[in-house]
């Protein structure tokens, strides 16, 4: 059996992507999409625009004294190369993930769509849905993990949260964009001290880390894989097995595919979606148990963590 399949579209998934390809329509279809978002955000209390003018205006702060553009020079690898894959316009922003404005905003945005998983969680979302990840992670890993690699870290709420779950782990946080990752650095220096070990980051691919093999008790892709195709996706899955020690676990926690609120999605929200997701075709497409049992681990076990989210969790084979 292979992990691989064609995404073969239905008619109405076939149309939004007619639309999708002709430019002026997609740019209004993004532009829809963002505003949307940020109103959402700002009725639930997840107040956007100041959030992300706190976060510009810090090179103002007396405390901290190096700005932006240092701490990206400190955290950016001069030598990586992106894969072209990566070179996409993501989630609304012409710039996809590399830009300060994507960095700023990406925690807003969490905030917002996750706002709507539970009808009563409110702006709650966002932390109901990484509680809901790591329950399952408590429940199926046999121990706590010392060291645990954090693949598509971004700004660090995945690599924040799994500290708060596995206090005395080790986490290493890996991203290809060096704008958040630069966030993720200056959030953990300025968060209250803990007993905690500071998370590593490391401005990398999460195929291609270079990191030593057989380093970690943990891999956790939170929300990363609906943002790959599906070669990288599985090449993803292979560096996961490789960096992982004997016993040790890979977990992921994404949309879910088999869930009915995507089959019932109406077309226009389908079409919205896309436009900010350029690899949605091929991650619901991809079999990916199949993959991850090809790449070296156990049959992984599924949890619906959330009415549109699965938890899929594997050991090292
Ligand atoms: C939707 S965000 C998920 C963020 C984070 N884990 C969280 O919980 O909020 C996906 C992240 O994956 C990163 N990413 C995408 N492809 C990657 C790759 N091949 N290697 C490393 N990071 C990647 C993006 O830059 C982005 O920060």
């Amino acid at each position: 059996m292979t992990a691989f399949a064609k995404p073969s579209p239905r008619l109405a998934s076939r149309i939004v992507n007619g639309i999708l390809s002709i430019k002026p329509l997609a740019a209004l279809a993004k532009n829809r999409a963002r505003n949307m978002m940020i109103q959402r955000a700002e009725s639930i209390g997840v107040y956007w625009r100041q959030e992300v003018q706190t976060l510009r205006s810090r090179q103002s702060e007396a405390e901290f004294s190096s700005d932006w553009e240092t701490e990206l020079a400190t955290i950016k690898n001069p030598n990586l190369i992106y894969p072209d894959y990566y070179l996409k316009s993501f989630h609304a922003y012409e710039e996809g993930n590399l830009g300060w404005e994507p960095a700023m905003e990406v925690e807003v945005a969490a905030h917002a769509v996750h706002a709507r998983i539970w009808a009563e969680a409110g702006a709650k979302g966002d932390a109901w849905l990484r509680q809901s990840y790591h329950a399952a992670l408590k429940e199926h890993l046999t121990s706590d993990p010392q060291t645990i690699l954090d693949v598509g870290c971004s700004v660090g709420m995945s690599t924040f949260a799994m500290q708060a779950t596995y206090p005395q782990a080790q986490i290493t946080g890996v991203d290809l964009s060096p704008y958040f990752l630069a966030i993720a650095q200056y959030r953990a220096e300025t968060r209250p001290t803990t007993d905690s070990p500071k998370p590593t980051w490391l401005h990398a691919a999460a195929e291609s880390t270079a990191l030593p093999e057989a380093s970690f008790d943990l891999v956790s892709a939170f929300l990363i894989f609906h943002e790959l195709p599906q070669t990288a996706a599985v090449a993803v899955l292979q560096e996961a097995r490789r960096v992982l020690k004997p016993g040790g676990y890979v977990a992921l926690m994404d949309m879910n595919p088999r869930s009915e609120i995507y089959a019932k999605m109406p077309p226009y929200i389908l079409t919205l979606l896309k436009s900010t997701e350029p690899y949605l075709d091929e991650y619901f497409a991809l079999n990916l148990e199949q993959a991850i049992y090809d790449a070296g681990f156990e049959f992984p076990k599924v949890v619906c963590n959330s009415p549109r989210h699965r938890t899929v969790i594997a050991q090292v084979r």
